[in-house]
């Protein structure tokens, strides 16, 4: 230290808090879940960032092992098919070692997969109204489930069947129209105060 510097305070840097958190994961995964639209993939990306871990984006690992974007699986092959895939992929990647795992809505519907992120993960329900999720949706048209009728109606429906799902989750964050950083710090902040649920230690 150079003389008469004042000692470096210990403070809850972001540094400290990420490896705190990653601690009490004990090896496991964060999963994100919830609807389309909802932010997982620009919020885990940013999460993974903050936590230093590998991102990785389930549609994105489906697709690679596919060779085909998802709306052509869901043309040719149709949505069995790709829920199929979908339970495979996750199922792989969750035994693959710690990151922040962005899956696509309908994953967590399936009983398995929500056994497998029990198992190996925690999961955080991202929350949002459906006018965000209309909104964000809107942006693109790569998502086939909304193509046939109106977006709204689906996604009301969708809201109803699934939401009573995706609240087993073990934490759920509000995402709102506030920059993606905001609700990575909240998540920061409820995962530093409320660690992991009480479960073993996932090997590696
Ligand atoms: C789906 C959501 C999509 C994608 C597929 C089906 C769904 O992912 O997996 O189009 O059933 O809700 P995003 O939630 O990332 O848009």
């Amino acid at each position: 230290m150079r003389p008469g510097a004042a000692p470096r305070r210990r403070t809850a840097a972001p540094h400290g808090q990420a490896s705190q958190i990653r601690n009490a994961l004990g090896g496991r995964s964060i999963v994100l879940i919830g609807l389309m639209g909802a932010g997982k993939s620009a919020i885990g990306r940013r999460l993974a960032t903050a936590l230093d871990l590998p991102f990785v984006d389930a549609d994105a690992e489906i697709e690679a092992a596919a060779g085909q974007s998802i709306s052509d699986i869901f043309a040719e092959h149709g949505e069995s098919y790709f829920r199929e895939g979908e339970r495979r992929v996750i199922a792989r990647l969750l035994r693959g070692g710690q990151m922040v795992l962005a899956t696509g809505g309908g994953a967590y519907m399936c009983e398995e997969t929500r056994v497998t992120i029990k198992d190996r993960g925690m999961s955080i329900w991202i929350k949002a109204d459906l006018p965000v999720l209309l909104a964000r949706v809107a942006r693109r048209d790569n998502r086939p489930l909304l193509q046939n009728g109106d977006p709204a109606e689906i996604m009301q429906d969708l809201m109803r069947t699934r939401h009573p799902v995706y609240a087993q989750s073990d934490l759920t964050v509000e995402s709102r129209d506030v920059p993606h950083d905001t609700i990575v710090a909240e998540i920061m902040t409820a995962l530093a105060s409320r660690p992991a649920p009480a479960r073993p230690d996932v090997a590696e």
